[in-house]
């Protein structure tokens, strides 16, 4: 198929900040919230209606196309080579709920099940990450009514970092994230390895430089394209919360490997991911790294 994935990226774009003007005019203080998997496991009716929103306005514009979104998503359901829209209305919902700042809408397009065109977009922050297949990966600050006012910026993505080796996790800035499972297998793997990501070395030294959640995977991955964290390891998250993020990770230079030890190519919905930032060397000795930190441990 001969998709023009640039039309298709501005079609997103758009989306994104009509969705972006919905969630800055819902107060979370009046949303009728409701939960999931558990208490922890958020939806709101602002969830719902963006969802509605935008597999609306995509449907219309792509008929032929498929549609995952997080909020009407059910078990089961495959992703298969078909060009797809992958949709988070809100990733990071429990920021969203709580008035943290760091939520976004997060837009994909898989293509043969593999990531070809990411937008997100964090309405709070107004700003704009976009890349699609082969032509980079943007940051676009000011995105909403900074531009309408003739004040946005669209730069490259600010690779700064890139030029700086990965020389190891005791120089690393590494998020990781809880998400909503608080039991089982995950769970266990999960609470060992952030205690030993907080560890003090036998030399004495600290295992990492610290730890971050930004409550949202696709925020998350776009820091990591950025540059401004090193590494993100997270086990539970969905095709929707990492498809966006992941187009603008690998347009940036970074790379995604497996959350569970072994594999250098995890699929769109493994749903257990380890990303890398851009750099020149250290990729996958990095990752080597994190994996025996991991050890024996395997998440679901
Ligand atoms: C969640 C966020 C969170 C991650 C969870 C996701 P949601 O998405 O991305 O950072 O830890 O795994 O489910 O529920 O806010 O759309």
């Amino acid at each position: 198929t001969n998709l023009n994935l640039q039309e298709i990226q501005d079609t997103l774009i758009s989306v994104a900040h009509e969705a972006g003007r919905m969630m800055l005019a819902a107060n979370p203080a009046d949303i009728d919230t409701g939960t999931k998997l558990n208490s922890a496991d958020i939806v709101t009716e602002t969830d719902k209606a963006v969802e509605a929103l935008v597999s609306s306005r995509l449907t219309a514009a792509y008929p032929t196309f498929a549609f995952v979104g997080e909020e009407t998503y059910k078990p089961g359901l495959q992703i298969t080579a078909t060009p797809t829209f992958i949709v988070d209305p809100i990733d990071g919902t429990t920021n969203f709920v709580h008035g943290f700042p760091s939520a976004c809408i997060s837009l994909g397009l898989a293509v043969d099940r593999t990531p070809a065109v990411g937008v997100v977009y964090n309405p709070w922050q107004d700003t704009l990450y976009s890349a699609t297949r082969g032509h980079g990966a943007f940051v676009t600050v000011g995105a909403n009514w900074g531009l309408e006012a003739g004040k946005g910026r669209k730069t490259k993505l600010p690779l700064a970092k890139s030029p700086v080796p990965l020389t190891g996790l005791d120089r690393s800035l590494v998020s990781i994230e809880w998400g909503s499972q608080r039991d089982g297998v995950n769970y266990e793997v999960k609470t060992e390895v952030f205690k030993k990501l907080c560890a003090t070395k036998e030399n004495g030294g600290a295992m990492v430089h610290s730890l971050r959640s930004m409550g949202s995977a696709a925020l998350n991955l776009c820091a990591v394209a950025a540059g401004q964290l090193d590494l993100y390891w997270e086990g539970g998250c969905w095709a929707w919360d990492v498809c966006a993020g992941w187009c603008i990770l690998s347009e940036a230079g970074g790379i995604m490997a497996s959350g569970n030890p072994g594999s250098w190519e995890p699929e769109l919905d493994s749903r257990k991911y380890l990303a890398v930032r851009p750099a020149p060397s250290g990729q996958k000795e990095i990752v080597e790294e994190f994996w025996r930190v991991i050890g024996d441990g395997r998440m679901e």
